[in-house]
């Protein structure tokens, strides 16, 4: 099954990412309660790990988002399929998201959460392509971000599926790039 599956990120230097992300965020919400909401389902994993380093009152939400790119109109149908419903005003709210590609997933849920007034709102993003954006949006922690010629490659594994397939692997590796996305 994982025959085509090349390794870019081991496990060891996920783990030690996720540790020192772990320490950063720790530090930037001192003495507050996070509200942390995971973009479901790529980014299962990473929020697994990192909520365990990150020693603070923290409360879990999932989030799941489905987009639809309809490649001929140059239209992109994203709705919020699945959310726990949380209080999310008033709160530090962050979202942990799997990969930032295009942006578009992104932004729309950033628009969508902020409807509902938190008192703060940022993102953990396990993987950034910025080359790949096509709407203006910074995470503000990123564990890997993929510079060209990496960003082309599709990745899988620690969450990341090609439909729905390798969430299992524990580190994260590339398949070649699946035609048309
Ligand atoms: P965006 O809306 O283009 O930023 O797409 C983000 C979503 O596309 C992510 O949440 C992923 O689920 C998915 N995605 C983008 N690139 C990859 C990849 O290389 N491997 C697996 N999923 C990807
Ligand atoms: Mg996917």
């Amino acid at each position: 099954m994982n025959e085509q599956v090349s390794v870019l990120i081991p496990e060891d230097q996920i783990a030690r990412r996720v540790a020192e992300l772990g320490q950063e965020i720790t530090r930037s919400y001192s003495g507050r309660e996070i509200t942390i909401l995971g973009l479901m389902k790529g980014s299962l994993v990473f929020m697994a790990d990192l909520i365990r380093k990150v020693p603070l009152d923290l409360t879990v939400h999932l989030v799941r988002v489905t987009s639809q790119r309809e490649q001929a109109a140059g239209r992109v149908l994203t709705e919020i399929v699945y959310s726990t419903a949380v209080p999310l005003e008033g709160r530090d709210v962050l979202l942990v998201a799997d990969i930032v590609d295009t942006g578009i997933t992104l932004s729309y849920l950033l628009a969508h959460i902020h409807e509902h007034a938190p008192a703060t709102l940022r993102v953990c993003a396990l993987v950034d392509k910025p080359e790949a954006r096509k709407i203006d949006v910074h995470p503000d922690w990123t564990a890997f971000p993929v510079q060209e010629p990496l960003s082309d490659r599709f990745l899988v594994g620690y969450g990341l599926d090609w439909m729905e397939r390798f969430r299992g692997l524990p580190f994260i590796g590339t398949i070649p790039r699946p035609q048309p996305r």
